[in-house]
């Protein structure tokens, strides 16, 4: 069985490697100090029964942002205030030996509860995402995510799709 949990020193940071070397080098240098500083906090995927320090399969990073209405589409920004809250899905990454395994697609979903989590609390009008290129740009969009006008990069998925797959895949569950 695998699991999501927050970063610590019981994960094997060094030991990680997804190809990406600005990706590699945010888990091992940057992510716990953005934790504890508040700026964003990261989850990793690991196996239940790993023993420390625990091998890390992927990883996501969420922080919290504030964007203008007006850089969503104008069927979006519809009646929404000028400045709103998001959540951002800083980073997305698996392990290279792990890739293409289904694991991106089950750390999104993870993102994806803790945004509902999040909404929860204190609100949120969907998650954005930075991606990195293109290939990023087009593996986010066939999970519903869609571009910004401003910027094809980044891309936006409001809380009612994310409700609606955390939903679907509740339904799906019992198979
Ligand atoms: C991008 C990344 C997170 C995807 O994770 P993953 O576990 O390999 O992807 P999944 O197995 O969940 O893929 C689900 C589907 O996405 C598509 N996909 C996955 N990787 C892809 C790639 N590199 N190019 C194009 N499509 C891809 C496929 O359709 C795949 O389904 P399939 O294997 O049945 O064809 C991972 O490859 C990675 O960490 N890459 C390096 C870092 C990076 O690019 N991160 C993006 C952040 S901007």
């Amino acid at each position: 069985m695998r699991k999501i949990e927050l970063l610590t020193k019981a994960h094997d940071r060094a030991g990680f490697d997804c190809g990406s070397e600005p990706l590699n080098s945010f888990l091992k240098q940057t992510a716990r100090q953005h934790a504890e500083r508040g700026i964003s906090r990261t989850f990793v995927l690991i196996e239940e029964a790993a023993i420390e320090p625990k091998q890390i399969l992927g990883f996501f990073s969420l922080n919290l942002c504030q964007i203008k209405s007006d850089s969503l589409t104008p069927e979006e920004a519809k009646r929404l205030p000028r400045d709103v809250s998001g959540i951002r899905l800083g980073r997305l990454a698996v392990a290279k030996e792990f890739q293409r395994q289904g694991i991106g697609r089950s750390l999104l979903v993870g993102a994806l509860a803790k945004f509902m989590e999040i909404f929860h609390a204190a609100g949120g009008i969907g998650l954005f995402v930075d991606a990195k290129d293109q290939a990023a740009r087009r593996y986010y969009e066939q999970f519903g995510f869609v571009s910004l006008p401003s910027n094809v990069l980044e891309l936006f998925l409001p809380v009612r799709s994310i409700q609606e797959a955390l939903a679907d895949l509740g339904q799906r569950k019992p198979n």
